[in-house]
């Protein structure tokens, strides 16, 4: 495998930015995330296990595997930053000019106008519809609250993981922060508020539990209030449809135009662009939204990448998409809202506890966008790039970048279609090599990396997203 191809100096990657405070993602937060996220997928056996194996390490451990010793093939090199407004010319289409703007540092973003023609843009929407679209988000029902009951945490454990200040309280934003306990609706102050009061659990109605009045609640009442309500879409994380557009070889010749531009783009390593996921496609409708998130998860020693899973022989417990870039084209003029929310690029700290502050949730991008410090408007053709995770300082993938939170704000008027591709690498250096040296010979010895794709695609599918969304050929 070639090194970074033809691409010589110069490339976009993050230098890792000095002074950032690492992350504060604590293993607690994590423990209690994962419980909830890896429901859906009946991950609850290796969960149990490692809840139980950890009980009582209440220590954040942030640190991540050691980046496995180089074998010289694939080089991500840090770069100086640019500021921010700073505009770079870039050759990305013979013949055609396009100008890059960095729009924030943290996370490390960048504005790329008429990155795709308007042509460009119809025939991703055209192809799209052609295939079909699905809901982004459904609610899960009976399974739910099963999966509930085989989890065997106790109450006292779910308090601790909760009260993150461990003043022997839950206040609003600390339940708050953990959306997934609402099994995929979004919970606001008032959502909790009408929670407590219909398994009464506060009794003296100030929005605070105390430990007495939690150990008095019995939590299935609370997962039986949360699987008999019926949610409306507006009440979800997500509110949208979408759709996956392969763009390996064979795929449609504008399709593969865009593959080869995003990898002018990023200048990563072509084999890197290419065994990434499809080109997901998103559709909001009027009313549409999607709260603000993140695109990939943190990277624990127990955590595998969904791409490179299944060669790496491992069984972790967790798994996330290892999202290293993040390239979002709007397709479409949006006539009322619709804008790309980052609630906390280039904010002087950040502490995850301060983004709900008196019931202002900075995450909810139907309430609270105009509060953001960062919003793109969506314009025809417009491609942004950011880098979900920091650079290690070796050449590699390093932490997950918290500043990279962002969401989509409610689209108040008209139909918003954007389109995301995600440049997938793996924190572990080793089973990133892996996983592609195990593709190259899937597809023959004889066969160049350029020609592998049909395998890379392949495996993807197999390897499926974190939302089991199946991507089938167009
Ligand atoms: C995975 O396991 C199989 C069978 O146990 C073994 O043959 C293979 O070499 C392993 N692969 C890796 C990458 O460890
Ligand atoms: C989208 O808006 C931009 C200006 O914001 C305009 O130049 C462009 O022509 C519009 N595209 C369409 C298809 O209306
Ligand atoms: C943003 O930065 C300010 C100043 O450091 C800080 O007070 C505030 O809490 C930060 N916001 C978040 C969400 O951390």
């Amino acid at each position: 495998m070639a090194a970074a191809g033809g691409a010589a100096e110069g490339r976009p990657l993050p230098g890792p930015p000095g002074g950032r405070p690492r992350p504060v993602c604590s293993r607690p937060y994590f423990v209690v995330l994962m419980v909830f996220a890896h429901l859906y997928v009946l991950n609850v056996l290796g969960l149990l296990l490692f809840v139980h194996l950890s009980a009582g390490d209440a220590d954040p451990d942030p640190d991540l595997p050691p980046a496995a010793p180089s074998p010289g093939a694939v080089t991500c090199d840090p770069r100086l930053s640019p500021q921010v407004g700073h505009e770079q010319r870039l050759e990305l289409v013979p013949g055609r000019v396009h100008v890059m703007r960095t729009l924030s540092l943290k996370p490390l973003l960048f504005e790329i106008p008429d990155f795709l023609t308007e042509e460009e843009c119809k025939l991703i929407i055209h192809l799209a519809q052609l295939k079909g679209l699905q809901k982004s988000q459904i609610l899960p029902t009976e399974d739910y609250e099963e999966a509930m009951e085989m989890i065997e945490i106790s109450q006292m454990d779910i308090f601790n993981l909760l009260d993150h200040n461990q003043d022997g309280q839950l206040q609003l934003k600390e339940v708050l922060t953990h959306t997934r306990l609402g099994s995929g609706r979004w919970m606001t102050p008032e959502s909790v508020r009408e929670m407590y009061t219909a398994v009464k659990a506060d009794p003296d109605g100030n929005g605070v539990l105390s430990l007495e009045e939690f150990k008095q609640l019995n939590i299935r009442d609370f997962h039986k209030y949360m699987g008999s309500r019926t949610v409306k879409m507006s009440e979800l994380v997500r509110n949208s449809q979408h759709t996956w557009l392969y763009q390996g070889e064979g795929a449609h010749h504008v399709m593969r135009a865009i593959r080869q531009r995003v990898m002018r783009l990023t200048r990563l390593p072509p084999e890197i662009v290419e065994h990434s996921e499809p080109l997901q496609v998103v559709r909001y409708d009027q009313g549409g939204h999607y709260h603000a998130h993140m695109d990939s998860g943190p990277v624990f020693p127990e955590t595998a990448c969904s791409h490179t899973k299944l060669v790496a022989n491992e069984s972790a417990p967790f798994e996330t998409s290892c999202r290293y870039v993040t390239v979002l084209f709007y397709l479409n003029n949006v006539t009322g809202g619709g804008e790309t929310v980052f609630p906390i690029a280039d904010n002087r700290t950040y502490e995850e506890m301060s983004l709900i502050q008196n019931d202002v949730d900075l995450r909810d991008t139907r309430k609270n966008c105009d509060k953001g410090n960062l919003r793109v408007k969506p314009r025809q053709g417009t491609a942004v790039f950011w880098y979900n995770y920091l650079s290690d300082g070796e050449g590699w993938v390093g932490e997950l970048d918290e500043y990279s939170l962002h969401g989509g704000c409610l689209v108040t008027q008209g139909t918003k279609w954007v389109a995301n591709n995600w440049i997938n690498v793996d924190p572990n250096r080793w089973r990133q090599l892996q996983f592609q040296q195990e593709v190259a010979r899937y597809v023959g010895e004889d066969v160049d990396v350029g020609a592998g794709e049909g395998a890379a695609a392949q495996s993807q599918r197999a390897a499926d997203t974190p939302d089991s969304d199946k991507h089938a050929e167009l």
